[in-house]
């Protein structure tokens, strides 16, 4: 047996009286890839807060290598070898990667050309391709996720922590990361690694150690459990496979509300065209990189097409052209994105005010509700999308992150919205979460609204989806009814 790296003994953490974790045993051994799975709000992230010193354990046992240890900031921690790749990103957007990569290693006197020089190799060295000099607010979800993954590896740590590393990483980029945590196991670094993905986590991990509310329910040998028993471990019940809704009648005449004709952007999107129909969901598959997401910024006002020739867009038959998202929102386009830090949500603000904050971007809605209204508000919403929180008048930031993301669902919708768009809608949220934001999908078409999702996960576009488009390099290239739609017909579309 490897050398215990980490040992905890009945560790409990409470927030204002509340048990985010309690009385947890966990370790992990030198040269292993230990996974920490569970629902939503579970723990997961807290168990791994604790263990990199940026929160304190209310009670219960911390052993480093043996040693006894009580961690009072991160520091403390980085101290022992340990670093932690957050969930929400933790870098200073005002930076360059490199500074990132760097920050509290500089020297004193490190030049700027051998701190680029640096971090490009590092970088390099895991294959990602971030320019070092390229400042962290411009670069996308992805490339964030790497510089942040760089910099817990330039630490030089013995012990490193993933909190859903995958969750904006493309395939290509995921199948990197492993061989890079392959390599790290095979150093003999021990590693923590938070997914909601599971047959990734069970592929890449040793063990699995499943949490339940808080509380530690399995610890199993990744080589003898199942998708299936992990699942009955985290939601304490089986849930199915994802199963399609009922197809709707064929041919039958809907309104059509979303009109997009040979969009342009730069050389992202070109000639992009497709309607929206009042009442379906339409399905966009297709790499990432294919221009979803820049068209469905350019419908909502958040980028801007080509000034000539940059095609049109029209709602309900009239050409609309929104400088920014508020103009969108007026007319009832949302636009639900995956970048929820960036653009999602006020973080010190509660769910209540967040919800009401939505309520008042937009004209449609009403613009003055009382405190007990904006409170049933926030009670409704919570249960509609099972927002979990110690109280209801939690912040957004004492949230978990698949909790913060239905917040930024809940946010766009409560204004009644006409079009929705949603990218990635399931990134991030647990397996029984999941099911309930398809049966949301599926409830706002049934309520008449033309709903867009784009998706990297077929499985995914399959179960919502009456329609799906597939695109590539920023064109439409298939459509397939649902019928028709099969996942190799989409990979095949998607690819050549
Ligand atoms: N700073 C905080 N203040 C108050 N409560 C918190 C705080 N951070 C987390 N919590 C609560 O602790 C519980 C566990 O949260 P945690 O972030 O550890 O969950 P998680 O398993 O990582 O979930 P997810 O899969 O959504 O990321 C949740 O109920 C959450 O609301
Ligand atoms: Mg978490």
């Amino acid at each position: 047996m490897s050398e215990l790296l980490v040992e905890m003994a009945r560790v409990t953490k409470t927030y204002r009286g509340v048990h985010a974790i309690r009385d947890v045993d966990f370790d992990l051994r030198a040269g292993e890839v230990h996974a920490l799975v569970g629902e939503n709000g579970a723990g997961k992230s807290t168990l791994c807060k604790v263990l990199a010193g940026a929160v304190q354990h209310s009670a219960g046992e911390l052993r480093i290598a043996g040693e006894p240890v009580n961690f009072r900031r991160p520091h403390d921690a980085l101290e022992h070898g340990i670093a932690m790749v957050y969930q929400e990103t933790s870098l200073v957007p005002t930076m360059t990667a490199a500074q990132n990569i760097e920050l509290g290693h500089e020297k004193l006197l490190t030049r700027f050309r051998s701190l680029n020089i640096g971090a490009q190799q590092l970088l390099q060295s895991m294959n990602f391709h971030v320019d070092p000099t390229a400042y962290v607010s411009t670069l996308g979800a992805a490339k964030k996720q790497m510089v942040e993954i760089a910099r817990a590896l330039r630490s030089e740590a013995r012990i490193v922590i993933f909190d859903e590393p995958t969750a904006s990483l493309t395939p290509e980029e995921t199948l990197h990361l492993f061989t890079v945590i392959d390599e790290l196991r095979a150093a003999g670094l021990g590693i923590i690694y938070v997914s909601h993905a599971l047959e990734e986590s069970l592929k890449i991990a040793d063990r699995v150690t499943v949490l339940r509310d808080g509380e530690r329910v399995a610890c199993l040998d990744a080589k003898q459990t199942s998708r299936d028993e992990i699942v009955r471990h985290m939601v304490g019940r089986s849930l199915g496979t994802a199963r399609a809704a009922a197809p709707r009648e064929p041919g039958a005449r809907r309104r059509r509300v979303l009109e997009v004709e040979n969009l342009i952007l730069g050389t992202v999107v070109k000639n992009m065209s497709f309607s929206a129909y009042a009442g379906e969901v339409l399905g966009i598959a297709g790499l990432i990189g294919s221009g979803r997401t820049e068209t469905a910024k350019i419908i909502a006002g958040a980028l801007k097409r080509n000034r000539i020739h940059g095609g049109r867009v029209l709602l309900n038959g009239k050409p609309v052209r929104y400088r920014v998202p508020k103009q969108a929102i007026d007319d009832g386009i949302v636009y639900i994105t995956e970048d929820r830090k960036l653009d999602g949500y006020f973080e010190t603000m509660t769910i209540a005010e967040n919800l009401y904050l939505g309520q008042l971007a937009s004209r449609r809605g009403q613009w003055w509700l009382s405190r007990s209204r904006r409170r049933a508000l926030a009670k409704e919403w919570s249960e509609r999308l099972r927002i979990k929180a110690i109280n209801a008048d939690a912040k957004i930031v004492e949230l978990s992150g698949g909790n913060q993301q239905k917040v930024v669902v809940g946010k766009s919708l409560v204004a009644d919205p006409e079009v929705v768009i949603f990218d990635e809608p399931t990134r991030g949220v647990d397996v029984g979460a999941i099911e309930e934001i398809h049966q949301l999908i599926r409830r706002l078409a049934d309520e008449g609204k033309a709903v867009i999702v784009i998706s990297s996960y077929l499985p995914e576009v399959l179960a919502v989806s009456d329609r799906i488009l597939v695109t590539r390099f920023g064109r439409t290239v298939a459509e397939f009814s649902r019928a028709e739609a099969t996942q190799e017909k989409i990979m095949y579309a998607a690819i050549f």
